[in-house]
């Protein structure tokens, strides 16, 4: 267990070459940043291809069809994808999430789940493995991806009324789909299913209480989620967020008032509320009470880089490092080294200081490329 920083290196831009000492050290079970916060947590993306172009995150005028889109040679193999988990694992991670995009796009991606499901944590105690999705092809591959040990999903799902759902997936997908998938994911076992709403003034804010309403009577755990500034093509303004305090305003003017529930663990995104009469609803609060401070989130791009927060403008480059031919016996050691290191010099906290000229420097990179 090792807190110690190892200041070999400043931070390496995703193109330069690394610099490894001739004795690698040894895993370090656990790994705290600048900031003293834990590496727990990974996110991955598979791809960075969506069928869905949902107006906050891929509007149709940038993602159109002279989009270029990455390459198949460019995206990390499931095998890549392992030996990057194993890294992370023998650093302490202990949840992994596939996203995208949207991650059922990728071919086969109950193969990787069987391969990560397979996994240990450093304790032998099995991962948390969980997957977000628009819900699209869920109803398809639910069945699938339970046989291959996924344990949990998530669905975005940002309205009820078809016309509204219409409007912001932008390709006519009708919402009655999405809900039975959701079923059919019900049906083969899928337990806690989390429902992520993304509220954008003006646009969907009409569906607050009947979204309340409606997965109140399911097992399914809502959550509203405040429009981030995330990327740089989807227009963020202050004005398009509806706080979550307003939305609890919102839902106990319609007879649904909450109370707060304990957290289940620091480093959650979202905080637990019940409704008077029982059942769950979470709200992620990422504009108006920022949850930095516990941050324990690394997140892996569809062609291997590592961010150490969603908005940041620049990744690590671990796919060279994977596909890095010389010694292939010190590889694996070689990415446990890099995680380390960047880990230990991270000091990201964007959230918390949006608006000042330090976050607003660089330019963010799309959602779509790095996942939620
Ligand atoms: P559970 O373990 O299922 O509770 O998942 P989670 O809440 O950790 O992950 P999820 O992807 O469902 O996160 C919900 C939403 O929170 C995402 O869609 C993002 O909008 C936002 N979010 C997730 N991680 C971060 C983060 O690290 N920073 C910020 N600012 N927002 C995040
Ligand atoms: N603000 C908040 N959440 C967002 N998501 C995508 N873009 C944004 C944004 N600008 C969420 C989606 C989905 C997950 C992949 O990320 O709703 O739940
Ligand atoms: Fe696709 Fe999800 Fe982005 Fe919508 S929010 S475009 S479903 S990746
Ligand atoms: Fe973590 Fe960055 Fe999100 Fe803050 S803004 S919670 S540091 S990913």
């Amino acid at each position: 267990m090792s807190e110690k920083f190892i200041p070999i290196f400043e931070q390496t831009p995703a193109s330069k070459t690394w610099d490894f000492p001739p004795h690698l050290p040894p895993s370090s079970g656990q790994l705290f940043d600048r900031l003293h916060r834990p590496l727990k947590d990974l996110r991955i993306s598979v791809t960075d291809r969506c069928n869905f172009r949902c107006t906050y995150c891929m509007p149709k005028e940038v993602f159109n069809t002279q989009f270029q889109y990455l390459p198949h040679s460019s995206l990390l193999s499931f095998e890549e994808i392992v030996n990057i988990a194993k890294a992370f694992i023998a650093h302490g991670v202990t949840k992994i999430r596939l996203t995208g995009g949207e991650p059922l796009l990728r071919k086969n991606i109950e193969e990787l789940v069987h391969m990560l499901s397979q996994l240990r944590c450093a304790n032998g105690e099995p991962l948390d493995l969980t997957l977000t999705t628009n819900g699209a092809l869920l109803g398809r591959k639910a069945q699938a991806l339970k046989d291959a040990g996924l344990n949990r999903i998530t669905v975005s799902l940002d309205a009820l009324d078809d016309a509204i759902f219409k409007q912001m997936n932008d390709v006519d997908f009708p919402v009655s789909e999405v809900l039975d998938s959701i079923k059919q994911a019900q049906a083969v076992g899928f337990k806690a299913i989390k429902i992520n709403m993304v509220v954008k003034a003006g646009v969907n804010e009409q569906e607050i209480v009947t979204m309340a309403r409606y997965f109140k009577q399911t097992p399914h755990t809502l959550r509203f989620i405040e429009f981030m500034d995330v990327g740089s093509s989807n227009g963020w303004r202050m004005d398009d967020v509806i706080s979550s305090a307003e939305i609890r305003q919102r839902l106990a003017n319609a007879g649904l008032a909450l109370s707060p529930l304990e957290a289940h663990s620091i480093n959650d995104t979202a905080s637990r509320w019940r409704y008077a009469d029982g059942g769950e609803v979470g709200f992620v609060s990422s504009v108006t009470q920022a949850f930095c401070h516990d941050c324990s989130r690394a997140r892996i791009s569809t062609e291997g880089k590592l961010y150490t927060c969603l908005f940041a403008s620049e990744g690590y480059d671990l796919r060279a490092l994977l596909r890095e031919q010389n010694e292939p016996d010190k590889q694996q050691a070689r990415i446990e080294y890099a995680i380390a290191n960047i880990w230990q010099q991270r000091a990201d906290r964007y959230s918390e200081i949006r608006g000042s000229a330090q976050a607003e420097a660089k330019a963010k990179i799309e959602m779509s490329y790095i996942g939620g």
